[in-house]
């Protein structure tokens, strides 16, 4: 190689490293109207029956039934879904509770959506949710996501 193109080979490699890393394949888009179409219809096939037509989720949703089990949260602002990473959140739905919290015997009403949705639903209808927050909560969420990438 001449010395020129290692030049500009090692320029373009530098420009490469300071252009970051690309956004993870989990990061909410809560703000692109697509993804809150498609989130939206998700939400309300697959989640709506157990979380609630309006977020809402099921009554008593912090007391633990006979069986040990609790009831699906909301997920709007009155729940803690916000207090989660995107990455969590994601994990939650795609592997379930008990495989994203690494709880081996945690018994849990949430269904894992591995093989029903792809991940590209999965992140739509998380993103879908997060845009029904109001905007004090999702910027919190956005100081929650900086927590944990700072973490990694
Ligand atoms: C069959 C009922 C049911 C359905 C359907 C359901 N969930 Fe859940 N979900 C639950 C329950 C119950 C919990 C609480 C689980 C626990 O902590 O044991 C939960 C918890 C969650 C959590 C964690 C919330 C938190 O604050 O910790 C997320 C995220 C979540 N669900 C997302 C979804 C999404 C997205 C869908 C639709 C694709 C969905 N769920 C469909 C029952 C359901």
């Amino acid at each position: 190689m001449k010395k020129r193109s290692v030049l500009a080979a090692a320029a373009s490699l530098l420009l490469l490293a300071s252009c970051g890393q690309p956004d993870p394949p989990y990061r909410l888009r809560a703000d692109d109207a697509e993804a809150q179409a498609l989130g939206r219809k998700v939400y309300t096939n697959h989640c709506a029956s157990c979380h609630g037509a309006r977020l809402e989720g099921q009554p008593n949703w912090r007391l633990r039934d006979a069986a040990g089990r609790l009831p699906a949260p909301p997920h709007d602002a009155s729940g803690h879904t916000w207090h989660h990473p995107d990455e969590v959140l994601f994990r939650i739905t795609k592997h379930g509770v008990a495989k994203a919290a690494n709880l081996k015997d945690y018994d849990s009403a949430m269904p894992a959506y591995e093989g029903v949705l792809t991940d590209a639903e999965i992140v739509a209808v998380l993103s879908w949710i997060k845009s029904q927050w109001p905007a004090d909560v999702r910027r919190q969420h956005d100081e929650v996501n900086a927590a944990a990438a700072a973490r990694r």
